[in-house]
C-alpha cells in the first residue's frame, strides 16, 4: 500500500516535471528558430538560465494546478528575425501569441492549430510566407486574428468561416488570391459578414438563395463587398401593393389567391428561421420591400442585413433582459418593445409578420398619413372586424374577380375575417400574448386551403 501510494505520487511529481518542462523546452525551441542564428534579439537574450522561464521577456504564466504554464507570449518589435517553431503548438494553454512587428520569415505553422484556448493571434507585419494554415478555422475560442501585411499567398481557407467568435480579423497587405472578407470585425463588415453567413446556412425554399457573396480591396484600398442573389423577375411584394402606376389594372394588382401564396411562404420561411435553424435567426425587418417575388408569382424572404443569428444560450439570456441594441428595422413594422430598448426576438419578428399580413390584405401601409394619434393598422383592423371586412380589404382585390354572388362574397369574407384575425393576433402590443410562429403557420396554411377548397 505504502509502496504504491508512494509510486503514484512519485509518477505525478514526475508528470509535473515532464509537463512544465514542455513549456520551458518549447520556448527554448521557439527561441532557437525565432532568433535566426545571429545572436538573436535583445529580448530573447534574457531567456536563459539565470531566471525561470515565467520570467523571461514577454513571457506570461499562469498557475494551473500545481504548476506554471505559459498562457501569454508577446514579441512585439522584439527583432525576432528568424522562423516560427511548430513547437509553439506545444504551448497547450496560450491563449495570446503576437510576435507582430518582426521579421519572422517562413511559413505559419499548422501546429498553431492545436492551441484550443487561443484567442489572440497577432503575426501581423512579418516577412512570413506560404498560405494560411486551415488548421486556424478550428481554434474555436479565436477572437482575434491579425495576420496583415505579411507575404501570405494562396486562397483564404475556408475553415477560417468556422471561427465563430472571432471579433477581428485582419489579413491586408498580403499576397491572398480569391475574394478576401476584409477586417470582419469592422461594424460596417459585420452585417455584411452576418447576412453572407444566415444566407449560406439556411438553404429553404422561402428564403432568397445566395449566389455568392464577395468582399475585397480594390487598389485604392477601399472595400468593396457584394451579394449575388438569384435573380427575382417579379421584384418585390411592395411594388405590388402599392403599384407606382396610377392606372390599377389586373396586371400590376394581385389577387386573393395570389395573396393567400405569398403569405404562406412568408409564414413558412418565419417559421423556419425561428424554429428549424440551428442557430436560430431572427430577420428583424421584415416588410414588404424584402419580400421578393420570383417569376412564378411565389415569395422568398431576402434582406437579412440586420438579422440576428442567436445561440440558444444567448437567446434566452436575451428575451428577459434589456440591451442596448436600440430600435432595429423600420419604422411602421418594428415591434413596440423594441423602442423601449428590449432586445430582439422572435416575438418582435411575429409583430412584422402580423402587420405585414394586415398590409398585404387592406393595402395600406402602417406609415400611411390615416394612421395617427391611437389609430394604427392593427386597430384599424380590428375595429372593423367582422361585419366592415370587406370594406377595408385592398380595393385592387376586386378587380380580379367576376360580380360577387352571394356564396363567393361570404366565401371571401371568411378568408379575409381568418386572414385578418391572424394578423391583429401576430401583431398584438404585448409580446407575449401574440400567436407563436408555428400556429401562425400551421393557420394560414389552413385559410388558404379553406379558400381554395370552398373555390374549387
Ligand atoms: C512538442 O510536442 C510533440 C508532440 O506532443 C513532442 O513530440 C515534442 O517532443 C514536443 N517538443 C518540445 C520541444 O516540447
Ligand atoms: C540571462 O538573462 C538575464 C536576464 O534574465 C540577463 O541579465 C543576462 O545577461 C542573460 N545572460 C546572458 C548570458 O545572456
Ligand atoms: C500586438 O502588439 C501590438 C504592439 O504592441 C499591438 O498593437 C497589438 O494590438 C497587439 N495585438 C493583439 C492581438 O493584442
Ligand atoms: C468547418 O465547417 C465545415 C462546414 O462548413 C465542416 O465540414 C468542417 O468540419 C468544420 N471544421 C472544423 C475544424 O470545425
Ligand atoms: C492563387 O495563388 C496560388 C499560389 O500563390 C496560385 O497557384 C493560383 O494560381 C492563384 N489563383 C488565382 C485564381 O490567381
Ligand atoms: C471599417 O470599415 C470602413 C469601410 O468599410 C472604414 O471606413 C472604417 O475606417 C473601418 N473602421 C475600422 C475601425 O477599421
Ligand atoms: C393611404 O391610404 C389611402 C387609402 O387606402 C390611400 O388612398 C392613400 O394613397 C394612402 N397614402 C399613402 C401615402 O400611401
Amino acid at each position: 500500500m505504502g509502496l504504491v501510494s508512494l509510486l503514484s505520487s512519485l509518477a505525478a511529481i514526475l508528470m509535473m516535471v515532464v509537463v512544465s518542462a514542455g513549456d520551458e523546452a518549447a520556448l527554448l525551441a521557439f527561441k532557437a528558430q525565432a532568433s535566426g542564428g545571429a545572436g538573436g534579439s535583445r529580448a530573447l537574450a534574457s531567456w536563459n538560465d539565470s531566471a525561470h522561464f515565467c520570467s523571461w521577456e514577454g513571457v506570461t504564466c499562469s498557475h494551473r494546478r500545481t504548476k506554471q504554464v505559459v498562457v501569454a507570449l508577446s514579441l512585439h518589435r522584439g527583432e525576432l528575425t528568424g522562423a516560427l517553431s511548430p513547437v509553439l503548438g506545444n504551448l497547450t494553454f496560450l491563449r495570446t501569441l503576437n510576435l507582430s512587428y518582426n521579421s519572422l520569415h517562413g511559413e505559419i505553422p499548422a501546429s498553431l492549430g492545436r492551441l484550443r484556448l487561443l484567442k489572440n493571434l497577432d503575426l501581423s507585419h512579418n516577412q512570413l510566407v506560404g498560405s494560411i494554415p486551415p488548421e486556424l478555422g478550428s481554434i474555436q475560442s479565436m477572437q482575434i486574428l491579425q495576420l496583415s501585411a505579411n507575404k501570405l499567398s494562396g486562397m483564404l481557407p475556408h475553415a477560417l468561416y468556422n471561427l465563430s467568435s472571432l471579433e477581428r480579423f485582419q489579413v491586408g497587405g498580403n499576397k491572398l488570391n480569391g475574394s478576401i472578407p476584409v477586417d470582419i470585425g469592422n461594424k460596417s463588415s459585420k452585417s455584411f459578414e452576418v447576412e453572407c453567413d444566415a444566407m449560406r446556412r439556411i438553404p429553404h425554399q422561402c428564403l432568397i438563395k445566395i449566389i455568392t457573396c464577395c468582399s475585397s480591396i480594390n487598389h485604392q484600398s477601399q472595400e468593396f463587398k457584394a451579394l449575388v442573389f438569384e435573380f427575382m423577375p417579379s421584384g418585390n411584394l411592395d411594388g405590388w401593393l402599392h403599384p407606382k402606376s396610377q392606372k390599377l389594372t389586373k396586371s400590376n394588382t394581385l389577387n386573393l389567391a395570389q395573396r393567400l401564396d405569398i403569405a404562406v411562404d412568408i409564414v413558412d420561411a418565419i417559421e423556419y428561421l425561428h424554429n428549424h435553424c440551428q442557430p436560430l435567426i431572427i430577420h428583424c425587418d421584415l416588410k414588404p420591400s424584402n419580400i421578393l417575388l420570383a417569376e412564378d408569382m411565389r415569395a422568398r424572404v431576402g434582406d437579412f442585413g440586420i438579422s440576428r443569428i442567436l445561440q440558444e444560450s444567448t437567446c434566452k439570456r436575451m428575451q428577459n433582459s434589456y440591451s442596448s441594441v436600440g430600435i432595429r428595422g423600420t419604422i411602421g413594422y418594428v415591434a413596440p418593445e423594441y423602442g423601449e430598448g428590449y432586445a430582439v426576438s422572435t416575438r418582435g419578428d411575429i409583430y412584422s409578420l402580423g402587420i405585414l399580413l394586415l398590409e398585404m390584405f387592406t393595402g395600406r401601409s402602417p406609415t400611411n398619413d390615416t394612421f395617427r394619434d391611437s389609430l394604427d393598422l392593427h386597430k384599424f383592423a380590428e375595429d372593423a372586424l367582422p361585419d366592415r371586412t370587406l370594406e377595408i380589404a385592398d380595393p385592387t382585390i376586386w378587380l380580379h374577380s367576376e360580380p360577387l354572388d352571394s356564396t363567393t362574397s361570404t366565401r371571401i369574407q371568411e378568408c379575409l375575417v381568418s386572414v385578418f384575425r391572424l394578423g391583429i393576433s401576430c401583431s398584438k402590443q404585448q409580446p407575449r400574448e401574440r400567436t407563436l410562429i408555428r400556429d401562425a403557420a400551421v393557420e394560414m396554411h389552413a385559410i388558404r386551403s379553406a379558400y381554395l377548397l370552398l373555390g374549387g
